[in-house]
């Protein structure tokens, strides 16, 4: 009778190679939005339009201080800017999903980021959901950028920016630019907030790219 050959794996080895590794269902990107109670709540709330559009999963967290100054400085009420959101998260819940490293996400946006948060996050302080979050996201070396707001700068301002950019955070002050002739307030946030996520790598097609000067009108 003819004895197995337990030296020969081939066939073992050829049946491992055509079985399928299971793989997790493909999800889709996942964002954090922040907002805080620094001016500029448009931006956030542009920011959470476009990543809906862009059929962005969006976990976002408000401030006290920015269902304030989002009140004060525009029409919408936080329920109408929750609404735009997946998720919506108190920012006293730290049992939140975005409090835990494990819950992965593609990335974090603090829009518009005060100088109070921006300390916060600086000395890894998490008082609240924002800064615990954005705590995580820096500790699991995925991308935070921090819309911070103030002018002028104090020297402590920019320590905590300096601190911030040091583990790994994208500062990105909301400063306007001009070199698209921009004609509406619109225009100006459009921008910020199509250059704010093409740190996402995340195209709004919402404004206009630089691409040199034209030939004839701006010669030099
Ligand atoms: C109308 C308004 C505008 C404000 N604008 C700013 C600002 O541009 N930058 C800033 O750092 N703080 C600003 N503040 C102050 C912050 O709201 C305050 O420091 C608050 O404690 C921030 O807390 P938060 O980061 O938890 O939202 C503003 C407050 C109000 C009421």
């Amino acid at each position: 009778m003819d004895r197995p050959d337990y030296t020969d794996n081939t066939a073992t080895e050829q049946k491992v190679e055509r079985q399928e590794v299971p793989r997790p269902p493909p999800r889709r990107k996942r964002i954090i939005v922040a907002m805080t109670g620094a001016t500029g709540s448009i931006l956030g709330v542009k920011t959470l339009l476009a990543l809906r559009r862009l059929n962005v999963e969006t976990h976002l967290v408000m401030s006290k201080w920015a269902e304030a100054t989002l009140k004060h400085e525009t029409d919408y009420t936080g329920a109408a800017v929750r609404a735009l959101a997946d998720h919506a998260h108190s920012h006293h819940d730290m049992a939140a999903p975005i409090a835990s490293g494990s819950f992965r996400v593609d990335g974090m946006v603090v829009v518009p980021c005060s100088m109070k948060t921006l300390a916060a996050v600086a000395a890894g302080h998490c008082d609240d959901l924002v800064a615990r979050a954005a705590d995580v996201v820096l500790k699991e070396r995925r991308r935070l950028v921090l819309v911070a707001r103030e002018c002028p700068l104090s020297g402590v301002h920019i320590d905590n920016m300096a601190r911030v950019t040091r583990s790994g955070a994208v500062v990105f002050p909301p400063v306007m630019a001009f070199y698209h002739r921009p004609g509406t307030v619109e225009d100006l946030v459009d921008h910020a907030v199509g250059r704010m996520l093409d740190l996402f790598d995340l195209e709004t097609g919402d404004f206009e790219r630089w691409n040199g000067f034209s030939r004839g009108t701006d010669d030099v």
